[in-house]
């Protein structure tokens, strides 16, 4: 089965071409993380694999469990089990992490033909991860991201990515803005959430995250292509020297 792959991909926004003939392939059971310098459309990948429609693919493939993923909408992906932590995570005022939740992810069970959860154990569930992740209880009873702190929100992403199980994680930045505690919280949530049926997609400025997750491959992006794969010590480079040799 191909877990995913992106042939050729061609993305613009307002007639700026933003990922140029991108290409990259992932296995079950991988990391992979993303470093690049700001603006070279690592958020734009991110939004094109999770739905967002305000990019216009202007040609290419995207190949998600044997599945046409460009065929698919934003929720279709999210019931095949792709999860996107955004850079920048909004604010759902009136909204409650809760039902939206239980929305989520008994949808997904749902689909996969498992028990659906009820909403007791998904409170207990919640406050059990919630306190792991060093997020307090008061907190779960407000708005999503409503007046959270920029790594409170942050947290908040990794709780929701830990409740759903993803098949596929895309963590867009989600190290930037944490403090050293929090980002050892993220590093860790990602080492228990990982097994050999899912991947993950890293993109990050920093090698400390990645220090502590281990990727099987650095990937390095400039101007909507990936210009160099290898591992680890490519972080060390960039860290070292910046990006002036890629
Ligand atoms: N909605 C938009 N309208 C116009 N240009 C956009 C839009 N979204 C992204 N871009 C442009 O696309 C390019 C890539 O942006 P993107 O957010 O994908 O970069 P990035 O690699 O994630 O950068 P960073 O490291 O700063 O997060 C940038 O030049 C950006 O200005
Ligand atoms: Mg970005």
């Amino acid at each position: 089965m191909t877990f995913l792959e992106i042939n050729n991909l061609n993305v613009s926004i307002d007639g700026n071409k933003i990922l140029n003939d991108f290409n990259i392939k992932l296995k079950k059971g991988e990391i992979h993380a993303i470093m690049g310098p700001n603006g070279s459309g690592k958020s734009t990948l991110s939004n094109v694999l999770a739905g967002n429609e305000n990019y216009i693919i202007d040609s290419g493939k995207i190949i998600f469990k044997d599945l046409d993923l460009l065929a698919l909408n934003i929720e279709e992906r999210a019931l095949e089990g792709l999860f996107l932590a955004f850079q920048y995570p909004v604010e759902i005022p009136g909204v409650n992490i809760t039902p939206f939740l239980n929305t989520s992810l008994n949808a997904r069970l749902k689909k996969e033909g498992k028990k659906e959860i009820d909403n007791l154990e998904l409170v207990k569930l919640l406050k059990t991860k919630a306190t792991e992740l060093g997020i307090s209880l008061e907190m779960l009873k407000r708005s999503i991201n409503s007046g959270f702190s920029g790594g409170e929100k942050k947290r908040y992403e990794i709780l929701q990515m830990s409740i759903l199980n993803p098949d596929l994680a895309i963590l867009d930045e989600t190290d930037s803005g944490l403090d050293i505690d929090a980002l050892k919280i993220v590093a860790n949530g990602v080492k228990k959430l990982k097994n050999s049926k899912n991947s993950f997609i890293i993109i990050t400025h920093y090698q400390k995250l990645l220090d502590y997750i281990a990727p099987d491959f650095v990937h390095v992006m400039r101007e909507g292509k990936i210009v160099k794969t290898g591992d680890i010590s490519v972080a060390t480079e960039i860290e070292n020297s910046g990006y002036k040799y890629f």
